[in-house]
């Protein structure tokens, strides 16, 4: 690994944008991962994960909504906050919440200036092809990920978690992504696609792409963090669980409360005298 990886590169400063770009330049995948609060950051940021996302992910993974569409600004604003408090390499993007950014480039802004000031985000990132907001963001100084295929803000809209672009709204992907890119978006997520679209959405374009269901080809991937260590109950098919956290913290929990009952814990260890 040289000094110049985006993934555990020995440089402490934080990533930016610029470093995501000569990544691409390089040919360099790399790992996002979504973070919600500041342990995992500090976790995730130890690890060397270059860029982290506190998504709207966290009303289904942190805030025990159903979806991702109840999510507000207020709620995202402390998330954020913590993630930046506990990471010191990685970019920070604040994902805008549903109904706060898209009525009009105003609206976006105000948002986006909310997540800069009150919680340290690097970036933030919006679904769908609003190039409006985009270009006004961009030129307010605000890095802007983009986020196209499947938009769970969208969900309703959509018809459920499906696969999208498989038929002719496979050009519409790749048109939107092109205006995206010309906007000024310093990366496009690219959430289930398929493989053959997101390969040819990647050669097309001169910044990262980011997978997440969109096959291996992208520049990077993203996974939620729940996902990949075995917490989520019922996983989507594009996630793999690389642990079994859920069946440890289980397991950590059970042998505690029969310490307890058994006056084992505390023990001497953990005793004042
Ligand atoms: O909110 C989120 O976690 C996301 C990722 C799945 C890309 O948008």
């Amino acid at each position: 690994m040289s000094d110049q990886s985006l993934y555990g590169g020995a440089t402490h400063k934080r990533v930016t944008i610029r470093d995501l770009a000569a990544a691409k330049m390089r040919g360099e995948k790399w790992p996002m991962l979504t973070s919600y609060e500041q342990m995992t950051a500090e976790i995730f940021d130890e690890a060397g994960i270059p860029v982290l996302l506190v998504g709207d992910s966290a009303g289904n993974n942190f805030l025990g909504e159903e979806n991702t569409i109840p999510v507000t600004v207020d709620e995202m604003l402390p998330l954020v906050r913590a993630v930046v408090r506990g990471s010191s390499r990685a970019l920070v993007i604040a994902d805008l919440p549903f109904g706060s950014y898209e009525s009009s480039a105003q609206q976006a802004l105000a948002t986006s200036v909310r997540f800069f000031k009150e919680s340290g985000a690097h970036g933030v990132k919006l679904e769908g092809a609003h190039l409006e907001q985009v270009r006004a963001l961009v030129a307010a100084g605000i890095p802007v990920m983009g986020h196209l295929g499947l938009t769970p803000q969208s969900l309703h809209q959509l018809g459920g978690y499906r696969v999208q672009g498989r038929q002719e709204d496979g050009d519409v992907i790749v048109t939107a992504a092109l205006a995206l890119q010309e906007a000024g978006a310093f990366a496009i997520v690219l959430e289930l696609v398929p493989a053959k679209l997101a390969q040819q959405i990647t050669a097309a374009l001169t910044i990262p792409t980011i997978g997440i269901g969109a096959g291996n080809q992208c520049d990077a991937q993203v996974l939620v963090w729940t996902d990949l260590m075995g917490i989520t109950k019922n996983p989507p098919k594009l996630a793999k669980a690389y642990r079994n956290m859920r069946q440890e913290m289980l397991d950590a929990t059970a042998q505690w409360a029969k310490d307890v009952a058994t006056q084992t814990f505390p023990g001497p260890e953990n005793t004042f005298h």
